[in-house]
């Protein structure tokens, strides 16, 4: 598999704390990577620093093979990397349609000069990616207040899918979903896949993590200290090194 994203010894310090020490790590084209480790690892920390959300103090980040400085959730998004937030970002009162193209609706001239929302084509357009990733909403008209957790979740996703992103970070994306929500999300985690847009998750949940990964990497105390692929890993293993580290 080619390489999306590479990242060499990339550091970050709060104070005189190290969150994260001398990363470096590839992410390829196309492949689900999960981020474990215990709190307090650096996982969202080094996550941060591929959204855009937080420079490191060293160290280097390459994009499909160009040596780039994100210094912005939005320069990250140019490069194709788009960050699920915890809140998702989503407003209570707008449709399904609406909080997909947030932020950047299509607009339609009205007798050649009037600028108006094209609502029409913003459903048609959301209707055909959310069929593209086999994603089930009920109504999407309705006001997105009364859709569940994991449909909200489905909508932040769709909303980065529809920007073309080739990365999607999620922090701990499945924590506050159910049983069967969670698993839709892993779903369309998986269809992201086959559709080749790598994802990067962080996740406790080792379950899932096994379940979903082609590769795990392991954090302790800010350092990357393993990356395990997935298939020849046991819950033992990872467990092991989590805990105890490589020792
Ligand atoms: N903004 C900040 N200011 C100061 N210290 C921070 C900040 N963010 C993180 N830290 C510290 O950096 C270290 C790594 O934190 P980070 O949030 O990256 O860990 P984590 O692996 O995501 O943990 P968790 O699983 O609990 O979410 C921790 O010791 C944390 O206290
Ligand atoms: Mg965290």
């Amino acid at each position: 598999m080619q390489s999306f994203i590479k990242v060499e010894n990339l550091t970050k310090s709060y104070g005189g704390l190290k969150a994260i020490e001398e990363i470096t790590l590839e992410i390829r084209k196309g492949e689900i990577l999960s981020l474990v480790g215990d709190n307090g690892a650096g996982k969202s920390t080094f996550v941060k620093t591929l959204a855009g959300a937080q420079l490191p103090d060293s160290g280097h980040i390459e994009i499909d093979g160009e040596d780039v400085r994100l210094d912005s959730p939005k320069k990250a998004g140019f490069y194709g990397i788009g960050c699920l937030h915890q809140g998702l970002g989503l407003i209570d009162t707008l449709n399904v349609p609406e909080n997909v193209f947030l932020g950047r609706e299509l607009q339609k001239k009205v007798l050649g000069i009037f600028p108006q929302l094209d609502y029409q084509r913003m459903r048609t357009e959301t209707r055909d990616l959310l069929n593209q990733f086999s994603i089930k909403l009920p109504k999407l008209n309705d006001a997105v207040v009364n859709l569940s957790g994991g449909q909200r979740q489905t909508i932040a996703i769709s909303r980065l899918l529809l920007q073309k992103v080739k990365l999607v970070i999620m922090d701990e994306p499945m924590a506050a979903l159910g049983v069967e929500e969670g698993s839709k999300v892993f779903n369309l985690i998986e269809k992201m896949r086959s559709e080749n847009v790598s994802v990067l998750i962080i996740s406790h949940n080792l379950e899932h993590v096994l379940k979903l990964s082609d590769r795990i990497a392991v954090m302790k105390n800010g350092k990357l200290i393993k990356v395990l692929e997935a298939q020849n890993t046991s819950r033992e293993e990872v467990v092991k090194l989590i805990t105890f580290g490589l020792s």
